[in-house]
């Protein structure tokens, strides 16, 4: 499941973790007190923050029945792939394309061990202990080599991940050398929180909720979110919020949440 390195690590569960509280938001199982401490009281104040994260989920949902059913893509990397809810990747994946495979990186110790539970004894689907600020390790991992095949397309992800990093880890350096790697007619799904539009009451929550935990959160603008596609052909509607993502009949958002997301998918020419 992982390479000797990656034994999973312990978890610690009196410092809060972003993955945690985003797993309570969703209202999901996978969190401890010093988590819930955090997240409840903020969402008792900004209840549309649930909205966000759910509205966030069905992006994902989208694109990944995009790229595999539409696109044809058998192999997704998805970077800060979060704990396991339902729905996840690989399932949604694997549903349209039984065999499609699917690796997840992530660098929370809680994500690891919830992973390897759920993905136990499936040959398609690995995860890798990986840190997006340090993409080599995250390429040249050997369970990566093992189930992605670089000469075929590939469907990369970012999905509510590059908000937590900061300007000074340059993310559009980061980014710009995950994507170089990936051969021609792979694609990449991005999204990404912004403040444009936002209720300024939910504005300070998300703020508030992660002033606590050790990586902070960046709000970024249309443009600056735009530039992580650079070189790429960005598919129609372009970079829109999240809800007005629609590019076939079967991924028509199911949902009229709020979304202060601005999300896209690009193809490499
Ligand atoms: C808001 S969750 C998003 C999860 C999932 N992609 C989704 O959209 O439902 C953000 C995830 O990014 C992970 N993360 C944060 N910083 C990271 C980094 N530098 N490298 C890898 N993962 C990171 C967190 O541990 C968390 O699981």
């Amino acid at each position: 499941m992982t390479s000797p390195n990656d034994v999973p690590p312990e978890v610690d569960m009196y410092t809060p973790s972003p993955a945690r509280i985003y797993d309570y938001v969703l209202g999901g199982k996978d969190n401890f007190e010093v988590d819930r401490a955090i997240a409840r009281p903020i969402l008792e104040q900004a209840p549309a923050l649930r909205d966000l994260a759910v509205a966030n989920r069905r992006f994902l949902e989208r694109v990944v029945h995009y790229m595999v059913h539409e696109c044809g893509i058998a192999q997704l990397l998805d970077i800060g792939s979060g704990l396991p809810t339902a729905n996840n990747v690989h399932q949604i994946a694997q549903r349209i394309n039984p065999k499609a495979r699917v690796v997840y990186v992530d660098n929370d110790p809680t994500v690891h061990v919830q992973a390897e539970a759920l993905i136990v004894g499936d040959q398609f689907t690995r995860y890798v202990d990986g840190d997006v600020r340090t993409p080599e390790r995250i390429l040249s991992h050997p369970v990566t080599r093992e189930l992605i095949d670089f000469t075929q397309p590939v469907g990369v992800l970012f999905v509510s991940l590059l908000q937590f990093v900061h300007d000074s880890d340059d993310p559009h350096g980061v980014v710009a050398r995950i994507l170089d790697e990936m051969p021609s007619g792979s694609h990449v799904g991005i999204a990404h929180v912004t403040d444009h539009g936002i209720d300024p009451v939910v504005h300070k929550k998300i703020e508030e909720m992660y002033a606590s935990v050790p990586n902070r959160f960046y709000f970024r603008s249309r443009e600056q979110v735009a530039r992580f596609f650079s070189g790429w052909d960005i598919v129609p509607p372009g970079v829109v919020y999240g809800n007005d993502w629609i590019v076939t009949a079967e991924s028509v958002a199911t949902t009229q949440l709020p979304m202060n997301f601005w999300c896209g998918v690009a193809r490499k020419p």
